[in-house]
Parts: structure tokens; C-alpha cells; sequence
């Protein structure tokens, strides 16, 4: 059976059989002609966007979503060597979301490496965050792979400091996704130092994945599809070989090659964003997406949400994107072109085409 034409279902329960074979449903392994060995695998759940009603009460299918990424990503087999949550766990960044939204991750049966969300931010500034879940940025290594966690959604000292009468309003103005009252997202002077020093310890033949929560890449202004200090950013990972940047925040999949890095955005478990049509208008908006992506579909309230499998291959992770709609998505470094490409919708006649409504 063609890996592409595999259900969730069936993803769940043959992937250990399968993999024992190096041939994972995503089969990326084979085109990247990795050492099986060095191969493993993480799961990636994002942007579940926890939210209090009142008191005990919470948004029920936010709730849901992150309850059935939890559930599922237990199941999978092989087993992840671990998992990364990549931030907005909360949606206003209060206790009560963040102890419910904990509650419900402390399920997993894997590690978990935490990524900070501007949701679960600009209330305390990160603080109660901290204490549940560790510091906001830090590096690990795992099987011969150099694991970077970034707080990518910092701004300016005048914004965060001088601009708002109150944490909640701070908050409300961030959380809005094209509020003009925003300010760009960055990772700041002093982390891009502590980032400075940690790669320079590390041989730049070593793949590198850096997990953010906004792009890295300048995508779209307008709604903070956007991190302010991308390019001296990238400046810093342009030593290495092999670079893959992973990010939550857009609620949709999207993937980019811009050199040696390759850019992979994952699913909410809450909701799915559109792609902002300005993407295709506003060329000034550098660098320009170079690969073609297809969405599902804008009417299917769970369109592109979902959870990821993560298949690291000689430093090159391929995404299996697990949809709502039980159809599997594959996305892998195709070595020949260089660059990432959507398995299913290679052949032009099987894209999407692109939609003129949100
Ligand atoms: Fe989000
Ligand atoms: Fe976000």
C-alpha cells in the first residue's frame, strides 16, 4: 500500500511495523538514504488555544482538540522518542488555562519540550508559564540532531512596558490576530547572543531543527505571520549543513526553503487559519514563499488542524500531518530539488486551486 493512501487509523496501527523496516509510512528515510539507525522520530502537537469561559468552564472544542492530539499521539507506534508542544497552549494566558491546559498534556506518556506562545505571554510576561513548564529558551541534543527552542514572540521594550494601562490589555492586544495595535514578534538582542554562543559549540556538520513559535521568516506582516529579527537570525544558522526550523502560530501548513534552511510550520489542535491572500499580492514582502503549498478546505471547520509525526532523517525531518479529515499528509525534503514538497499534490493537476475568499 502507498504510504500516501494510508487513514489515521491505519498510520496508528502499522507505522511500528512498517518502521521496523525503515520504511516509515512517510517513507522519506528511503529518499533521504539515511543510516536507519540515526533515524528516530517526535510527535509535534501546537496552538491549542485553551480558553476560560468562567470559573471551571472552558471552550469545549479546544478543549477537544487537544485532548484527541494527547490521546492519539499515546497510541503511536513506534513510540516517539519524545514530544514538543509549540506554544499558544492557553489563549489569554491566565492560570486557570494554563494549570487546564497542563492538566491535559500531563497525559502523555512522552517527554515533552515546551515552546512559549505570545498567548501564553503577554498576560505575566511569561512568568506562571516558567514554573509549569521550564525556561523559555534552551538547546538539547538528541541522537546526533542539535534540538534550539527560541521565545520567537518578544517585542519591543516600548510595546510590552510603556504602552498599556494593564497585563490584560497587553494581552487582548496581542492575542488579535491582524490588530494594528500589535507589535511585531521577535527574538531580541540577548537571546540571538545566548543563540550565538550555542551554535558557535556546535560542529556545523550537525543538523540543526530550531523550534519557534512564529516563522522565523518574514512571511506577513499584517497578521505576525512575521518574526522582526529573521535575517540575523538565519545569518547565524547559515554556517550549518542542515537547518529545520519548526513553528506553530499560523494554524495552517506551510513549508519553505530559503538555503540551507527548511522551514516547516505545524497544525493547531484548535483552529485553522486562511492563508492571507496578500500573499500572492504583496511581493515586497521578502522572501517571497518559492514552494508551492496547497490548503484544504476553508469550510471544514477543522480543515488543517491536527497533530504532527515527526520522522528525523540525517537531520531532515519529513511531516506527517494528521488532519481532522483522516486523510494523511506527507511533507519531505526531496534532496533532488532541494527542497520541501507536499507528497500528494507534486502532480499539478491533483492541486487545490488556490481560493479568492478568505
Ligand atoms: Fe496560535
Ligand atoms: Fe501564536
Amino acid at each position: 500500500m502507498s504510504p500516501l493512501k494510508l487513514s489515521r487509523r491505519q498510520l496508528l496501527k502499522s507505522a511500528g511495523v512498517v518502521a521496523g523496516a525503515a520504511t516509515l509510512p512517510m517513507t522519506f528515510v528511503k529518499i533521504a538514504q539515511a543510516a536507519p539507525a540515526e533515524n528516530f522520530t517526535f510527535a509535534y502537537i501546537s496552538d491549542a488555544h485553551i480558553q476560560q469561559i468562567k470559573g471551571a468552564q472552558f471552550v469545549r472544542n479546544w478543549d477537544r482538540g487537544l485532548i484527541r492530539a494527547v490521546a492519539e499521539t499515546n497510541l503511536l507506534e513506534p513510540k516517539p522518542d519524545f514530544v514538543i508542544f509549540g506554544g499558544d497552549l492557553a489563549q489569554l494566558g491566565n492560570k486557570a488555562e494554563l494549570d487546564h491546559g497542563a492538566e491535559m498534556m500531563s497525559k502523555l506518556k512522552h517527554k515533552t519540550h515546551y515552546v512559549m506562545g505570545e498567548h501564553d505571554y503577554y498576560l505575566d510576561l511569561g512568568e506562571y508559564w516558567s514554573k509549569l513548564f521550564g525556561p523559555q529558551h534552551y538547546s538539547f541534543d538528541h541522537k546526533g540532531v542539535h534540538f534550539v527552542v527560541l521565545n520567537s514572540v518578544l517585542t519591543y521594550d516600548d510595546w510590552t512596558f510603556k504602552r498599556w494601562p494593564t497585563a490584560e490589555q497587553r494581552m487582548n492586544e496581542m492575542a488579535g490576530l491582524d490588530n494594528p495595535n500589535g507589535s511585531p514578534f521577535m527574538v531580541g538582542e540577548k537571546q540571538r547572543a545566548w543563540l550565538k554562543a550555542d551554535l558557535d559549540k556546535v560542529d556545523k556538520a550537525t543538523p540543526v531543527v530550531v523550534l519557534s513559535h512564529s516563522p522565523l521568516q518574514k512571511l506577513y506582516k499584517g497578521w505576525n505571520f512575521w518574526t522582526e529579527d529573521a535575517d540575523e537570525i538565519q545569518a547565524l544558522l547559515k554556517p550549518f549543513k542542515t537547518v529545520t526550523v519548526l513553528y506553530g502560530h499560523v494554524h495552517q501548513i506551510q513549508y519553505n526553503q530559503i538555503g540551507n534552511i527548511t522551514f516547516h510550520a505545524v497544525m493547531a489542535t484548535a483552529w485553522p487559519w486562511p492563508y492571507p491572500q496578500t500573499y500572492a499580492k504583496a511581493k515586497h514582502m521578502m522572501p517571497q514563499l518559492t514552494v508551492p503549498m496547497n490548503r484544504g478546505d476553508p469550510f471544514f471547520e477543522r480543515d488543517a488542524t491536527g497533530w504532527q509525526f515527526i520522522d528525523v532523517a540525517t537531520g531532515r525531518p519529513t511531516l506527517s500531518y494528521n488532519l481532522y479529515n483522516n486523510s494523511v499528509r506527507t511533507v519531505g525534503f526531496n534532496p533532488k530539488t532541494g527542497k520541501p514538497e507536499d507528497r500528494a499534490y507534486q502532480d499539478p493537476s491533483k492541486r487545490i486551486p488556490p481560493q479568492t475568499h478568505f
